[in-house]
């Protein structure tokens, strides 16, 4: 998804700009661009491709510039060209806009403008924005005031009003050489302060390098940022203080330390990411507490039923965290896709909790269908791994995975700490309900702390499955089966696969799989088992029967010992309480996807056509 960057100080821009980009290209994007103020005229440099390319263009070593904005562009309105690239001017050059978020009127402004003589040179809905700043400025109502700070604040703040749909903006004008001003409303922006040079990004990791201290602008704020000074404004140009908030992330934890790409990393990084995610929530022998959140035994005997709603691998381990709370707290759990979610009108009030699960706290969805249930009157709960994200702000409690900044577009650590998140959680409520046995919830957290010292077990040795990524790597469909939890997990590792590999696959409940699927079934084809769970092993294994006697190729993950074992591969991971196995079965499925889409030569960190951070609809 697209990324912004800015920075005004007294160094040049250009290098810090490109630098920051680049630091955002795992989002995804098509194009990327800068524009600088170079002695009172702006000066563009963009084009569609890798942020790299920007070093190729003329005259790019010829900016000076201190003052700057930049972005990565992923394509929605318009194909990737250099036209439509950003950042975009008005036709005048005067102001010069980059900008995340879809503007859904923007044909409507379009007209509007034409009529007023404006000219569009590119396909986006961001080119009417400099064009309707440019308009206010001369022709609305602050375009008679003297200070062209005040006035350009003015008539950002006229276009904007003009505006349906997300955005986060970032605005530069010779007229005002000394500001950048910025504004959002559901896309994320924050603004890093530095000593006599401040920073903006749409994301932390672009300038985590330079500063720890960051403002994050909410929705319909807007801020006018100088080298020593950042004002901030409300939706009526009101001017408010504050607060900084330090974030305490390692700008080497965002580099790939030696790994080959992000994806291994995070991969690798999962026993930290897990231990930091218990961090001191709960010890044995003691109750599950939460820093962030209290929750009573009055407002938890109210709720009848809780929503978990996210997207992708988030909404996988909303599956898994539903059997863990309808297992410990005995109440109906719903699992839904935010985008469905929101259009549903789902029967939710106000004994109802939302819990909201999203790694990045900015995707679109997730965000509108919190807003939704807020409105409905349900209580809702953020589980994030981005401190101060959207979706946390907007919630009634949040709780932070703590996994550590997630680059590569595949999440993995992400998933397995929102698993481990949600499972105490769950362990928070049901001592809190005490409809649990003591004994059940003891040996779960139990269980919970082993977990990181098992996923190293499984880290330390993953030769069979380079083994079988080879065997199976130009392969044209997999399949992954598995029951309840085990099922839920199969998801997540055909999501994975499809994401990375780009090889079809289909996950399947494995009692389903005679009800049609079975058909696809045929001589050589590869099928992934699960199984976890000691009261399905031989459920499961009869249903991976059917497939061996139609000619599959075979691999099973499982903490079990199996009766028989015609199966091609077998992959034993650490026995876990069944509620919690996909914190474990999934390492060996990252790990397929991951060295079949080496074998095939692919980024595995940036796949085509993703974003890691969707921040529109
Ligand atoms: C995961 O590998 C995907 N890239 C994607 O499904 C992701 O989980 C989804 O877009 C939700 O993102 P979020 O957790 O940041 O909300």
């Amino acid at each position: 998804m697209c990324g912004i960057v800015g920075y005004i100080g007294t160094k040049k821009a250009t290098p810090i700009l490109v630098d920051g980009l680049l630091c955002l290209e795992y989002r995804g994007y098509d194009s990327a661009g800068i524009a600088t103020l170079e002695k009172n005229e702006i000066k563009v440099m963009k084009d569609k491709g890798r942020v790299n390319n920007l070093y190729n263009l003329d005259g790019i070593n010829t900016l000076e510039g201190t003052v700057g904005i930049a972005h990565t562009r992923w394509a929605t309105h318009g194909k990737p060209s250099k036209e439509n690239s950003h950042p975009h001017t008005d036709n005048s050059n005067t102001f010069a806009v980059v900008h995340n978020g879809i503007i859904e009127n923007y044909l409507d402004l379009r007209t509007f403008l034409s009529s007023k003589g404006y000219t569009f040179f590119s396909q986006t809905d961001t080119e009417v924005i400099p064009n309707l700043i440019h308009y206010y400025f001369y022709n609305g109502s602050v375009s008679v005031l003297n200070d062209n700070k005040e006035k350009l604040l003015g008539a950002v703040k006229l276009a904007i009003q003009d505006l349906k749909g997300s955005y986060a903006i970032e605005v530069i004008s010779p007229l005002c050489p000394n500001e950048i001003i910025v504004v959002r409303k559901d896309s994320p922006l924050v603004i890093g302060k530095g000593e006599n040079e401040n920073y903006i990004a749409s994301d932390i990791p672009a300038i985590l390098k330079y500063t720890k201290n960051f403002y994050l602008l909410d929705d319909n704020e807007f801020a006018v940022v100088s080298t020593n000074t950042i004002s901030f404004f409300d939706n009526t140009l009101e001017e408010h203080n504050k607060t900084i908030k330090n974030i305490d992330w390692d700008a080497n934890a965002a580099g790939k330390e030696g790994f080959d790409d992000y994806m291994l990393k995070e991969i690798f990084e999962q026993p930290t990411a897990i231990r930091e995610t218990i961090g001191s929530r709960f010890s044995l022998g003691e109750k599950c507490s939460f820093d962030d959140i209290e929750i009573s035994k009055e407002y938890l005997n109210n709720v009848n039923k809780i929503y978990i709603v996210a997207c992708g691998t988030a909404m996988h381990a909303g599956l898994t965290g539903k059997t863990i709370l309808e297992n410990l707290c005995q109440i109906p759990t719903v699992v839904d896709i935010a985008s469905e979610f929101r259009y549903r009108n789902p029967l939710i009030d106000e004994q109802t909790l939302c819990i909201y699960i999203s790694q990045s706290g900015e995707t679109a969805d997730t965000i509108a269908a919190l807003k939704l249930a807020k409105q409905k009157g349900a209580k809702t709960l953020a589980i994030s791994n981005v401190i101060g994200s959207s979706i946390t702000r907007e919630a009634d409690y949040s709780i932070y995975t703590h996994a550590g900044p997630e680059i590569a577009v595949a999440s993995t650590k992400a998933y397995s700490s929102q698993v481990v998140l949600i499972a105490i959680l769950a362990v928070y409520f049901a001592e809190i309900l005490e409809r649990c046995d003591k004994k059940i919830i003891e040996r779960l957290k139990e269980d919970i702390i082993d977990l990181p010292s098992k996923v190293e077990k499984i880290l330390d040795d993953t030769e069979i499955i380079k083994e079988f990524a080879k065997k199976v790597y130009t392969e044209k469909d997999m399949f992954f089966l598995g029951r309840g939890t085990d099922y839920n997990v199969a998801l997540e590792g055909s999501l994975k696969l499809k994401e990375i590999s780009y090889i079809h696959s289909e996950a399947y409940a494995a009692g389903e799989l005679k009800h049609g699927p079975i058909a696809l079934i045929e001589n050589d084809v590869t099928v992934i088992g699960i199984i976890t769970d000691s009261n399905l092993v031989e459920k499961s294994i009869s249903n991976i029967q059917e497939v061996v006697t139609r000619g599959a190729k075979t691999l099973i993950i499982t903490n079990q010992i199996l009766p028989n074992s015609n199966f091609d591969f077998i992959i034993n991971i650490p026995k876990t309480n069944f509620l919690i196995s996909p914190i474990l079965s999934v390492i060996p499925m990252q790990l397929i996807a991951y060295y079949i889409a080496k074998f095939k030569g692919l980024d595995v960190d940036k796949p085509r056509n993703l974003a890691k951070s969707v921040t529109v609809e």
